[in-house]
């Protein structure tokens, strides 16, 4: 069993998508703390509104994130990271606290269309302009580059001839929403060995 903080920017359909998996038993899992960077995130909302404690580093300065959140989440017993829809750097002082216990979801293939800048719908504008035939969904573990941490599960879709950003960002969204709960189930069952920064899943 988990013990979730979960790190939110917006929409949140990533947080209600592991809410459900947990609710319906997919997800052997507590979601104990939900921190966002905006104070209008309606994935903060919705978390408040379930009575999960949650956080917003809005009005936080920057040099104080670290502390502020490794507080928050400890005073929550917190043991694992989600992002789902985080649009901020994590402070290397959660990524050291957390190494290995911090997962997030990314719109494409990772490594292709990774990296700062690369989020929400200028990653399925790269997709298309490249001409793709390909894309997908990447959960990976967190280190202290954008994107850039061992691969646990992808999930590909076809980029269909005339999508548009917004069409493929559907597509992908749908698998998302199936392999962030999966992925963060292997944690909560131990099946993750990380060996040498490469990741092994024993069956
Ligand atoms: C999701 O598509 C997620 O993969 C993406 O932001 C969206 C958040 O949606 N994340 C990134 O681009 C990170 N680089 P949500 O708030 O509805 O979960």
């Amino acid at each position: 069993m988990l013990r979730l903080a979960v790190f939110v920017s917006g929409r949140g359909s990533n947080l209600r998508s592991i809410h459900k998996a947990i609710r319906e038993r997919r997800l052997s899992a507590e979601i104990v703390s939900v921190i966002s960077n905006r104070d209008d995130a309606p994935a903060l909302a919705f978390a408040a509104a379930e009575g999960i404690p949650v956080l917003s580093l809005e009005r936080v300065p920057i040099d104080e994130h670290a502390r502020a959140v490794l507080e928050f989440i400890g005073a929550n017993g917190a043991d694992f990271i989600a992002l789902a829809g985080y649009m901020k750097l994590i402070p290397a002082e959660v990524v050291a606290a957390f190494r290995h216990r911090m997962v997030n979801i990314h719109p494409a293939l990772l490594p292709d269309f990774g990296g700062k800048g690369m989020y929400g719908h200028r990653v399925h504008e790269a997709v298309i302009a490249s001409g793709a035939t390909v894309s997908g969904a990447t959960v990976h573990l967190v280190d202290e580059e954008y994107d850039r941490g061992p691969i646990v599960m992808q999930r590909t879709v076809t980029v269909e001839d005339g999508d548009t950003p917004e069409t493929l960002a559907a597509r992908v969204l749908q698998v998302e929403h199936a392999i962030y709960p999966e992925a963060l189930q292997l944690f909560a069952e131990r099946r993750v060995d990380i060996i040498d920064n490469t990741i092994i899943i024993r069956s």
